[in-house]
């Protein structure tokens, strides 16, 4: 049996920024912040709830640190962002497990660059984003299309879902009070954003 997905990061933490540190990367990772500040989701104040948050390096420079949350199941990866971002919080937490926030806190989820593939119950996963936002409050789960993925080290490889952006969207309208589009991001990401209503 391979490695789970968690001990396959475990293994990559201390190489996971480098390389995600690439000229196309950071790019990606420039247009993904324009598009969540020109949305009003980086403001100062904000509560941020960031599902499989890795080292944090995408987000947290950009976000209030005393009001961001990040959740990964990865403690290699937790260390590393507990020591970059003391200011901010970070836990342990796995895709199925209840999200350790209280109901209602949250004004914006966030899930970026393939995080979301790791959860396998997608529905579960919604259900979750609507208990911890606050009527009115945001997400923005960005989805990877890719089904299996090269990590850094060794050509070590872990499988994590392949979803479709339509089946997600009707899974989403499932949920009563989320409401949700598709918002295409790149050739190989797609993101699912909307609000819960007020
Ligand atoms: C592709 S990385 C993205 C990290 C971060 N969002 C970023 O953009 O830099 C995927 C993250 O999902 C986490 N992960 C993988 N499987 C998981 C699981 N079953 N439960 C919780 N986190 C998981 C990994 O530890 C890793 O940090």
């Amino acid at each position: 049996m391979g490695l789970s997905s968690i001990e396959a990061y475990d293994l990559v933490a201390d190489e996971y920024d480098h390389f995600y540190s690439r000229p196309g990367h950071l790019l990606e990772n420039a247009a993904l912040i324009e598009i969540l500040r020109g949305a009003g989701l980086l403001a100062v104040g904000k509560h941020i709830l960031d599902l499989g948050c890795g080292t944090g390096s995408v987000i947290v420079p950009h976000a209030d640190n005393q009001h961001y949350t990040g959740l990964d199941g990865s403690e290699g990866m937790l260390v590393l962002a507990r020591r970059r971002f003391a200011a901010a919080r970070f836990q342990r937490w796995r895709w199925g497990e209840d999200f350790p926030v209280s109901d209602g806190c949250m004004d914006v989820v966030l899930s970026i660059f393939g995080a979301f593939n790791y959860a396998a119950d997608p529905l579960r996963a919604f259900e979750e984003v609507r208990r911890v936002l606050r009527a009115g409050g945001r997400f923005f789960l960005m989805i990877t299309t890719a089904e299996s993925e090269v990590l850094v080290a060794n050509g070590l490889k872990v499988q994590r879902c392949a979803y479709e952006p339509l089946n997600l969207l009707q899974l989403i309208r499932k949920v009563e009070g989320l409401r949700a589009t598709i918002i295409p991001f790149s050739a190989r990401h797609y993101v699912l954003a909307g609000r819960k209503h007020d």
